[in-house]
């Protein structure tokens, strides 16, 4: 094994583990006992240690709440029957990480403090990695611009951060989707395919909208002419029809790479499926859904890994989707992932790591 960088810690005076119900987790609300924290000043990272999970001072004039600097990651440490802790391809993030850094012209973050730093800080708090089915620890790095300057330029100061919180999946069930014919999460030329926390914000208005109306997500299409799927959610879209799993193509730089995205579409070639990354109308699978030629929608990502779609609203239709537990395709990755992450089958690919 490689050797691990290992970084100065500061070690909590009491921990937070016994006030949380291990039965009762919910995404993205309670947080591990320590955190990451490295800031980057004159050219280099100055500092990295791990200090208890704490509020962080900024001055109100830090670059990120003025010109949103900021991007982030999400990656997930699972528990084997067996009490080893398992991260699921923490190397893609890294990758991702740093393309996001430089279109957002941030510092990158280099490999011994994204994975070493990751590495430490879930062994460290390796109690708080919850055990079972659906559950994992949800790893959040994330890298903001820390400037005192309010001219529009970039930081020439960054704080990279990794906070961890136990958590279950992130939708519970099949999920009802409006295809968005009016608002955009990103256009040709933006920052679409870059983890920036200004896509999220985007997103939410006409995500909000879109819930009023019943819904509980988004398709989004492109922004030119609406014409085109994008994604789904905060996650990427795919279908299934025939022998072949039909996916957006990553060209437009409005998608973002997601690493279940390539895991999903590596697992379907080995399993004999056609792959097909492409320009894909709207119309293509609504007329898909009206035949009955696709029969599995569903949206990936992190958070999810697979979350199955019940019901797609396209101009004040519904399309309902058949029961996801007899989809042949989606329900056999999902098992697959959830196998591979605890460690109940063998890692074919090489995509976890031992913490
Ligand atoms: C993911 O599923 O990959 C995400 O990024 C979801 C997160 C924004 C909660």
């Amino acid at each position: 094994m490689k050797h691990r960088k290992s970084f100065p810690v500061e070690l909590i005076s009491s921990s937070k583990l016994s006030n949380i119900d291990f039965n009762n987790l919910k995404f993205g609300r309670d947080f591990s006992d320590h955190m990451l924290l490295a800031e980057y000043a004159n050219g280099e990272w100055e500092s990295v240690k791990i200090i208890p999970f704490q509020d962080i001072n900024f001055s109100p004039a830090a670059s990120v709440f003025h010109y949103g600097q900021a991007i982030f990651e999400g990656l997930k440490a699972h528990k084997t029957k067996d009490g080893e802790v398992l991260l699921f391809r923490p190397e893609e993030n890294w990758k991702r990480m740093n393309l996001s850094a430089q279109r957002m012209c941030m510092a990158e973050i280099p490999s011994e403090i994204f994975l070493d730093g990751i590495l430490q800080l879930i062994d460290l708090d390796r109690n708080w990695v919850p055990e079972g089915e659906g559950k994992s620890l949800y790893v959040r790095p994330f890298l903001i611009a820390d400037d005192a300057f309010l001219g529009v330029k970039a930081s020439e100061r960054y704080k990279f951060m990794v906070i961890t919180s136990p958590a279950s999946n992130y939708y519970s069930g099949a999920v009802s989707v409006k295809v968005e014919t009016k608002f955009s999460r990103a256009a040709a030329g933006g920052v679409g395919a870059a983890k920036a926390a200004g896509n999220y914000a985007a997103s939410l208005f006409p995500a909000q909208k879109a819930q009023k109306a019943g819904y509980d997500q988004l398709i989004w299409t492109d922004s030119k002419e609406h014409k085109y799927l994008e994604e789904s959610g905060t996650m990427n879209l795919m279908f299934v029809r025939g022998n072949s799993i039909v996916t957006p193509s990553l060209d437009s730089s409005t998608i973002l790479p997601g690493i279940t995205r390539k895991s999903i579409l590596h697992l379907a070639k080995e399993w004999a499926y056609q792959v097909e990354e492409r320009q894909i109308e709207v119309a293509e699978l609504i007329d898909g859904l009206k035949d009955g030629s696709i029969e599995e929608v569903f949206g990936v990502g992190t958070a999810a890994t697979i979350a199955p779609i019940a019901n797609i609203g396209y101009e004040d239709t519904d399309y309902k989707l058949s029961d996801f537990t007899n989809w042949k395709f989606a329900s056999k990755a999902k098992n697959y992932f959830e196998d591979l992450k605890r460690g109940e089958i063998e890692d074919q690919f090489n995509w976890t790591v031992k913490v």
